[in-house]
């Protein structure tokens, strides 16, 4: 059967980064992020006795690095479904992979969900984030919609991700930045790895509980200026641990930098935004829609700024009948 999916990336405002189990990809701590609108991957997955081996094809065949995970990823499915045939799997990305605007989120989702389906599997959003969870972490945010949390859990069966509010509670935006489409060269699922070797991290993950709270009470308040200040904090303190991990990891470039100092300056000017950014060079600005405008004209008068994306909060993964082959 042949199954398509279509999958949000998400932005996390407190982020995952360390796990307390490697192999079934518990993170060190719970979560909070939103869905976004506009950097989606569609996948198209078919398991048929006529296929001899399984065939990948991502971004058009240009990004071949995953391919290894990907058939990880089918095998657990198929080992659920109780099947042994080989697949097809077409996956396109509408944006650049790699660069710290979390494909491997969306492309795990939309990869689970059209599995599950070609596999002709029934399965609970519950279930599907768990899974989606094993072959990315930040993918099983992926699945429901809107601002998600991510529950840490002490077991694979609790570790999964759950809607906290609708895509329509709070008309916020996040207007990615892109400064370059260079791919990063030591990629997360590594990072992840040495997160615990930074003497920030037990520190870091003993607050996290307590920063959780607060971001759901100023999610549910829309109180955005506390908000913000508290991703950006957040962001910092999240580079805090890559950067004193052993080996450090350093995934700013100049351009970044320069760009996390001017978003500073532009809000002392009276603007309110501010910045969240992952294991890449790529800023994310976080705004309320009304100052989408104002956010875009600014960073388009900027070299450093190579592309610009605009993102409400999106919905989860979902199926379409518009297959990819
Ligand atoms: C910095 O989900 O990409 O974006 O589980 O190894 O696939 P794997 O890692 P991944 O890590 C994302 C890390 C982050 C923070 C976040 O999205 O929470």
């Amino acid at each position: 059967m042949k199954a398509t999916a279509i999958a949000p990336s998400n932005i996390a405002f407190t982020k995952y980064w360390g796990r307390k189990d490697e192999q079934l990809r518990l993170p060190a701590n719970s979560s909070i992020a939103m869905c976004l609108s506009n950097l989606l991957t569609t996948t198209t997955v078919e398991f048929s006795p006529t296929f001899k081996k399984d065939q990948i094809i991502i971004n058009g065949g240009k990004d071949s690095g995953e391919v290894e995970r990907v058939i990880k990823h089918l095998d657990h499915i198929r080992k659920i479904a109780g099947i042994n045939l080989k697949a097809k799997m077409v996956s396109n990305n509408n944006f650049p992979s790699g660069t710290g605007l979390a494909s491997s989120a969306s492309g795990f989702a939309a990869l689970t969900l059209a599995a599950v389906k070609g596999a002709g599997l029934t399965l609970s959003e519950k279930q599907i984030s768990i899974l989606a969870r094993q072959g990315s972490g930040s993918a099983c945010r992926s699945i429901p919609g809107g601002f998600v949390e991510w529950l840490d859990g002490d077991t694979s069966d609790t570790s999964y991700a759950i809607q906290i509010f609708p895509s329509n509670w709070w008309k916020i935006a996040n207007v990615v930045a892109i400064i370059s489409q260079k791919r990063k060269e030591v990629s997360s699922s590594i990072g992840h790895q040495a997160a615990y070797s930074s003497p920030f991290m037990a520190t870091r993950v003993a607050n996290m509980p307590e920063k959780n709270k607060l971001i759901k009470k100023l999610i549910k308040e829309k109180d955005f200026k506390k908000f913000g200040e508290l991703i950006e904090r957040e962001a910092l303190e999240f580079h805090a641990i890559t950067l004193t991990q052993n080996p450090s990891l350093i995934y700013w470039t100049p351009g970044t930098v320069l760009l996390m100092k001017l978003i500073q300056k532009w809000r002392n000017e009276g603007l309110l935004v501010y910045f969240t950014l992952d294991t890449g060079q790529d800023i994310h600005l976080i705004c309320e829609q009304k100052n989408v405008n104002k956010v875009k004209t600014k960073l388009k008068n900027l070299e450093e700024v190579k592309d610009i994306i605009v993102n409400t909060p999106g919905e989860g993964t979902r199926l379409t009948r518009e297959h990819l082959f």
